[in-house]
């Protein structure tokens, strides 16, 4: 995995979830969408046009949201540069699928022991490598009207219906990662901003990579 290699500040009691450069990675991501996404609701709907206007006008919104949409996917390449080897859904994820009834009524105990990433996370880090993938390719038809013959018409509208698709995939996935980020998990926003949880956190959600990164010892750990 790569790093910025100065070693980061972690206080007594926290250890470090992601690097500098995961963290920059992420935010370069998170801010390109969140753009495109209130620019690409603007265009959705006349009732959400006033976004364009907030975001400086509708030609301008028009302009940069497909260059910022190209960011976007630069970053979810890059996301998944850094993190598709830990992204594979295994047996254990499964099962914790199987099982994700009690993760959502707080009943980590209940649930196999999850390593970096749990099932959940996978799911939502595909959604988003392969939502941003099929919104650039559909995103090209509607980006160049002028070099779209009347003849082939038929094959923008079908486009812009995939497109729609992709980004109200997206958006659910967006919706609930944010809410669990926030929300659901607390303790889960310092991982993202100073690259550190404590290391209750860690044990609680993620035991086999606790385990993994201090080095510990599941027998002691039960
Ligand atoms: C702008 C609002 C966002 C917030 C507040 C947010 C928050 C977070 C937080 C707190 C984590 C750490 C979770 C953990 O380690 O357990 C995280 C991880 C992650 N974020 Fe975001 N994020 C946002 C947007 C996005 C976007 C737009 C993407 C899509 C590219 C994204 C992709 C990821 C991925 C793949 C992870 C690692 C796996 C996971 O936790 O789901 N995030 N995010």
């Amino acid at each position: 995995m790569s790093a910025i290699s100065s070693p980061e500040k972690i206080p007594a009691g926290f250890i470090q979830r992601y690097t500098f450069t995961e963290r920059v990675c992420h935010w370069v991501s998170s801010l390109t969408y969140v753009y495109c996404l209130f620019t690409g609701l603007a265009f959705y709907s006349p009732h959400l046009y006033w976004i364009a206007f907030v975001l400086g006008g509708g030609p301008t919104s028009r302009f940069w949201h497909p260059i910022v949409g190209l960011l976007f996917l630069a970053g979810a390449v890059w996301m998944h540069d850094l993190w598709r080897r830990e992204m594979d859904v295994t047996e254990t994820d499964k099962r914790w699928l199987r099982r994700v009834e009690d993760y959502a009524s707080n009943q980590d105990e209940l649930l196999p022991l999850q390593e970096r990433f749990n099932a959940g996370q996978k799911i939502f880090y595909w959604l988003m490598f392969y939502g941003a993938l099929v919104l650039l390719l559909s995103g090209i038809f509607i980006w160049f009207p002028e070099y779209i013959s009347f003849q082939i018409a038929w094959l923008r509208t079908l486009m812009i219906v995939i497109h729609e698709i992709a980004a109200l995939a997206t958006i659910g996935g967006f919706i609930v990662h944010v809410y669990m980020g926030i929300f659901f998990v607390p303790g889960s926003m310092t991982a993202m901003t100073v690259g550190y949880v404590s290391r209750t956190w860690a044990r609680m959600h993620h035991r086999l990579w606790y385990i993994r990164v201090t080095g510990g010892d599941l027998d002691r750990e039960k």
